[in-house]
């Protein structure tokens, strides 16, 4: 029999996008427990620079390991782009990121080769989506657009075809795609994955690629070759802390997850 670890799965956001990434990975690893941690007081990461990026992440990842986890998942491409490298030198234990499994998933996608990109001023200036998708399909061609005004929006719970900013923002953001311009379009940040219902109306027949997802399936695949699995037979359990506001956080985060998460958010870190 493979060794196994019982202990939870950390996972960290600046806030409700690594929702995303959390509800991926319970559908996967549905014995596996978790704890997900929001740093709301903080959001948005998207224009913070690399030295707070780095400061944040380290201090994300000390609360989780104060909860005991076996391995941690950066469900922010944002940190990811800036502090997950220098995060793996700093701590001893796995550490998953985002960018590089959905560069993968809109690498293997895209039958045009034309690929578009949204993500925050931080994950897109660093390049690595146009380094790193023609790098798994040569025949790739990538443009990537800032989407600032999204993560605001989505923290507040304005992500529904009804709401005139938010679908004013996206008009304003995905025009450049519109027209079969692209056949894939990463959503480079976990928080769009909450606006795909809208984004899916305004580029109909584009594949979105979900990257907090994406990140969880890279997060079973790397749990499974380290032999960290949990050998439990009963449903794993989630604990949920955010630096801000718990209330707002259940409510929406609530509602995407189908769940009922009333009570259950603790004020952390
Ligand atoms: N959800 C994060 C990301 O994937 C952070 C967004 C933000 O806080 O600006 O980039």
């Amino acid at each position: 029999m493979n060794p196994s670890d019982n202990r939870p799965i950390g996972i960290f956001d600046s806030g409700l996008g690594g929702l995303t990434s959390l509800k991926e990975a319970k559908r996967l690893l549905p014995h596996e427990d978790f704890v997900f941690f929001g740093d709301t007081a903080r959001v948005p990461y998207g224009n913070r620079t690399r030295e707070e990026l780095i400061r944040f992440s380290e201090q994300n990842i000390r609360f989780l390991r104060s909860h005991d986890v076996k391995a941690v998942l950066v469900a922010c491409n944002t940190s990811d782009a800036m502090a997950r490298a220098e995060m793996q030198k700093r701590f001893d234990l796995p550490i998953v990121g985002v960018i590089d499994p959905s560069a993968r998933e809109a690498a293997s996608a895209t039958l045009t080769g034309s690929v578009g990109v949204i993500g925050t001023h931080v994950t897109v200036t660093s390049g690595l989506f146009n380094l790193l998708i023609p790098l798994y399909n040569p025949l790739a061609q990538v443009t990537a657009v800032e989407t600032p005004k999204l993560v605001p929006l989505v923290e507040s719970g304005k992500t529904s075809s009804a709401d005139e900013e938010t679908v004013a923002a996206l008009n304003e953001y995905l025009a450049p795609f519109m027209g079969g311009m692209i056949d894939t379009l990463v959503l480079g940040c976990t928080h769009y994955p909450l606006l795909s219902g809208v984004i899916g109306e305004l580029l109909p027949g584009v594949t979105l690629i979900n990257s907090g997802a994406a990140a969880a399936r890279q997060l079973q695949q790397t749990l499974t070759q380290k032999n960290l699995l949990a050998d439990r037979t009963e449903p794993g359990e989630t604990r949920f802390f955010v630096s801000g506001d718990p209330v707002s956080f259940a409510r929406n985060g609530g509602a995407f997850l189908g769940e009922d998460l009333t009570g259950r958010v603790q004020t952390g870190q």
